[in-house]
């Protein structure tokens, strides 16, 4: 299936998009399967929409008592350290609405290294999943409901980046990144493109003309961008893919 895209003239009108596009996933979740299995993506685009997330009406209307919140990718620093994605959207988002502790499942940077936090965090992703019934025997792969992506200027999502092997990885759930060359310059751990394309549905938040190029590559190019861009690998098996750019 295509990819949609809609353009925003400004980046609230993104932001505010987007929130209205999480509280029709969640609401068409939970009526179909009980549950809303939310993927967040870090770094500063999508803070915006945390934010939209914490008014009127999402902060009551989102059904957060049956959301479970995941991460995409996380930084291997403690999880109040200023390069947190947990502590940004703890901050912006996590403290200033109505969902259960118990709902909020981050990546354990904690572990003594990111290859176990890795290991440990699929651990989680299975046992949440199956405890919710969300994953069959014949599953490969957890079906999230949403994962929220970014997009880096190098074309990267998630935390995996140009060239990186992890992007052949098709068993293992979570990976651990060696810290690439752009900031913060620190260890990641990232779902596997398998994950994030099982998802139902995946959408992307993309703020920057230093980053259009690349989504207009990406859409009229897809193979040539495959090779070039691990954002262009984000191709749904059986889900949506919108793309919110401006
Ligand atoms: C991270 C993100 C990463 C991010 C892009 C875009 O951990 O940094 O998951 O993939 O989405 O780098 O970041 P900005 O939104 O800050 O441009």
């Amino acid at each position: 299936m295509k990819p949609e895209i809609r353009n925003y003239a400004t980046f609230q009108a993104m932001s505010d998009a987007a929130a209205a596009y999480v509280l029709q996933i969640a609401e068409n979740s939970v009526q179909e399967r009980g549950h809303f299995t939310l993927a967040l993506s870090g770094g500063t685009t999508p803070k915006s929409l945390y934010a939209c997330l914490t008014s009127e009406p999402y902060v009551h209307a989102i059904p957060w008592k049956q959301t479970h919140i995941f991460w995409g990718d996380e930084r291997y620093v403690p999880p109040n350290h200023p390069y947190s994605n947990f502590a940004m959207a703890a901050q912006v988002l996590l403290e200033r609405i109505p969902i259960p502790a118990e709902n909020i499942h981050r990546i354990p940077t904690e572990a003594a290294s990111a290859e176990i936090a890795a290991v440990e965090y699929a651990e989680t992703l299975h046992a949440v999943f199956h405890a919710l019934g969300m994953l069959s025997e014949d599953q490969q792969f957890p079906r999230c409901d949403l994962v929220l992506l970014g997009m880096g200027a190098d074309g990267h999502t998630a935390s995996l980046f140009p060239g990186s092997p992890i992007l052949e990885e098709k068993q293992r759930w979570v990976a651990a990144i060696p810290a690439p060359n752009i900031e913060p310059r620190v260890e990641r751990i990232t779902l596997i493109l398998p994950v994030l394309n099982a998802a139902r549905n995946l959408l992307f938040l993309v703020a920057g003309v230093e980053k259009q190029p690349i989504v207009q590559t990406i859409i009229e190019h897809p193979e040539q961008a495959r090779r070039v861009y691990p954002a262009a690998n984000i191709q749904p098996v059986n889900g949506n893919l919108t793309w919110f750019v401006t």
